[in-house]
């Protein structure tokens, strides 16, 4: 079964045609970053524009490169939450008229899902039930995978989420937006024990993140050492910055698994491209024997090829959309599984 995968959230238009969840066909994504990157992060009503001139293009590649037209193409999915409301408009609007003007089926798919989802794509063994923590540009969260359409969220971000944390600690050390990926190159070149920085813990919620301490504790010291005239040398705040990080989301991580009795764990989302977050991941897991499963670099990020590959199992747990689907903005990943 073929299916083309539509994604618009955020910053990113990108389509895709994925066979049976599992074969990649045809992933082609078309970022907008560079424009955003003039304004220190996502504008949203310059996305909802780009994404309207470049839909068309992009879907068409992807056919074109899956070697289809629209008449193999066997469902449609596409991202309807969460995300900025106006860019998922417009890949929810192509979606709908393609699968109403060709009569196939309209399966809509939450990004989060999608982010898990990229696992699949690239172990083929992995299968529900499994502990994933997702994390990226706008979310953080440790999630219970009942099975292909169940989840239970049992941690999550209580301000910042990891990989805005990276883009604003980046920011302020000089680097680009999103500056995550310059963190992990410059950490590569620092001492991690260079700065002690916070792990803030929330009472009571052993699971749930908090990264807005940390991400003041990186300006606070910046700035210090720029008013006593210090060198900071960035790499080693990259390097401590990035270690406090990974070290947080792997101590979180562990006590769910450790609570769930999870021996399988898969990690998601931008930021789980991060060497750190990786390397981390891998030792605490060989340490406790738990399987570790991380996405392929191409599938960490936004892109439509997981959203394909969910599309295939909520299609076949019989989710389906018709004219009247809408994007939602914000949507707990508990809802969809009530
Ligand atoms: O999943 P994603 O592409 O978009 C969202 O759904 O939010 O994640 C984007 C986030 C950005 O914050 C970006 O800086 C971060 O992922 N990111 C990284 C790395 N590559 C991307 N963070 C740390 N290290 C990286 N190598
Ligand atoms: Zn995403």
């Amino acid at each position: 079964m073929k299916i083309l995968g539509i994604e618009s959230s955020c910053d990113e238009t990108a389509a895709a045609v994925v066979e049976d969840g599992k074969r990649v066909l045809s992933n082609v994504v078309a970022s907008q970053i560079d424009e955003h990157r003039l304004y220190g992060g996502v504008v949203p009503e310059i996305a909802s524009r780009r994404h309207a001139e470049n839909i068309y293009w992009v879907v068409q590649e992807s056919l074109l490169k899956a070697g289809c037209t629209l008449d193999d193409i066997d469902a449609v999915a596409v991202t309807y939450a969460p995300g900025l409301i106006g860019a998922l408009l417009v890949g929810i609007s192509f979606a709908k008229g393609l699968a109403m003007a060709s009569d196939k089926p309209l399966i809509p798919v939450h990004h989060i899902a999608g982010h898990i989802a990229a696992n699949y794509i690239t172990h083929d063994d992995l299968e529900p039930p499994y502990l994933c923590l997702v994390i990226s540009g706008g979310h953080s969260h440790i999630i219970e995978v009942r099975d292909y359409t169940h989840y239970h969220v049992i941690g999550r971000t209580r301000d910042d989420a990891a990989g805005e944390c990276f883009d604003k600690a980046a920011r302020v050390l000089g680097y680009e937006y999103p500056g995550g990926k310059f963190i992990d190159a410059a950490a590569k070149l620092g001492d991690p024990n260079a700065y002690r920085l916070p792990k803030p813990k929330i009472p009571g919620s052993e699971f749930d993140f908090s990264f807005s301490g940390l991400k003041t504790a990186v300006i606070n010291t910046v700035h210090n050492a720029e008013q006593k005239g210090e060198q900071l040398r960035r790499e080693d705040m990259a390097a401590s910055f990035q270690k406090t990080v990974a070290d947080t989301l792997v101590e979180r991580t562990m006590a769910a698994a450790k609570m769930l009795g999870s021996k399988k764990l898969a990690i998601a989302g931008g930021v789980s491209a991060n060497s750190g977050v990786r390397t981390a991941f891998e030792k605490a897991c060989a340490d406790r024997g738990i399987k570790l499963y991380m996405p392929e670099l191409k599938y960490c990020g936004d892109n439509a090829a997981m959203i394909a590959c969910q599309g295939y199992y909520d299609y076949l747990a019989g989710k389906r959309a018709d004219e009247s689907l809408n994007g939602i903005a914000t949507l707990s990943l508990d809802k969809i599984s009530e």
